[in-house]
């Protein structure tokens, strides 16, 4: 609580950037004590607007923390037999530590192939099988996903341990619900996932200690669903229109309704966003730190 009755704000911004900071110390010494400079490709295959402004915050952030950046922009009609060349010979590469391939592709290319294709060592969003079923199993040296990862980051940096915890994930994709609640499992968490056919939303969310909102509604999550002194984790990064013709970003919970219930929350923008980037370039440093052979920097 802060004093006003109110959920105590989880800055994601804040966190983020003591993060960045961290990882732009570890790789000035492993560039130092190694000669390592731990190296990012992204690839952006067309020109959708949204995925153009990430794939450059992307290689803002990466450069920003010391590490080498290139982004390969290929035009929409690239064919998949030529990403899948490209994606060949960025894992032949050794000066190449982690590959994303920003999504989505366009409609012709199997986004499912191009995962796969990716060596599993640099597939820095987590997304290859082979980190998806190490993450499942509770491998520890599962490269996973960005934004679950800064979610779990943001909990336990509000909560400490959370262990026992009930913990409901809403919404149940590939990116964000299902590796969520493994990392929620995997902490020793009880974990719900619910979905939009989930019969009692709202029961559901009255349980949980924890909630992570992923659903892409905006404003979907109700105050009143919430348990009070729960800790709410908005995913949603949602665009409505605004006053005078404009537009501003929601998340997916109504954030005052839930802020006068919860414990804790993220707010949107500056919550669990900021957050994903800087966990991106932590797995560019862990898997150029295990390509060299050093232990990855506890960060
Ligand atoms: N498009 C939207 N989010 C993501 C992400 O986390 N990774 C990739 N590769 N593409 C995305």
């Amino acid at each position: 609580m802060d004093g006003t009755g109110g959920a105590a704000i989880i800055d994601g911004k804040a966190f983020a950037e003591g993060l960045r900071a961290r990882i732009g110390a570890e790789v000035a010494r492993i560039k130092a004590a190694h000669g390592l400079v731990p190296g990012l490709t992204v690839v952006l295959v067309g020109e959708d607007p949204a995925s153009q402004v990430y794939v450059r915050n992307k290689g803002k952030a990466t450069e920003g923390a010391g590490m080498k950046s290139d982004t390969i922009r290929l035009p929409a009609g690239t064919s998949e037999a030529d990403l899948l060349a490209l994606i060949a010979r960025l894992n032949a590469d050794a000066a190449v530590h982690g590959i994303l391939v920003q999504l989505p592709l366009p409609g012709h290319i199997d986004e499912a192939h191009v995962i796969e294709a990716i060596d599993p060592a640099k597939d820095v969003d987590g997304f290859h099988l082979i980190n998806v079923g190490k993450l499942h199993t509770g491998m520890k040296d599962a490269l996973v996903p960005c934004t679950p990862q800064g979610c779990l980051m943001l909990l336990r940096d509000a909560l400490g341990p959370l262990d026992g915890r009930s913990a409901l994930v809403l919404g149940r994709s590939n990116i964000v619900g299902k590796p969520m609640a493994s990392l929620l499992l995997a902490a020793n968490c009880t974990v719900t996932i619910a979905h939009s056919r989930t019969r009692d939303l709202a029961g559901e969310c009255a349980r949980a200690d924890i909630l992570v909102a992923a659903v892409g509604r905006p404003g979907m999550v109700k105050g009143s669903w919430i348990k009070p002194g729960a800790a709410v984790i908005d995913v949603g990064i949602n665009r409505v229109p605004a006053e005078g013709g404009k537009t501003r970003l929601v998340g997916d919970v109504a954030f005052e309704e839930a802020r006068a219930v919860a414990g804790h929350i993220t707010p949107v923008p500056g919550g669990v966003g900021p957050m994903t980037i800087a966990c991106l370039l932590r797995n560019t440093l862990i898997a150029a730190c295990r390509s060299a052979g050093l232990p990855a920097p506890a960060i």
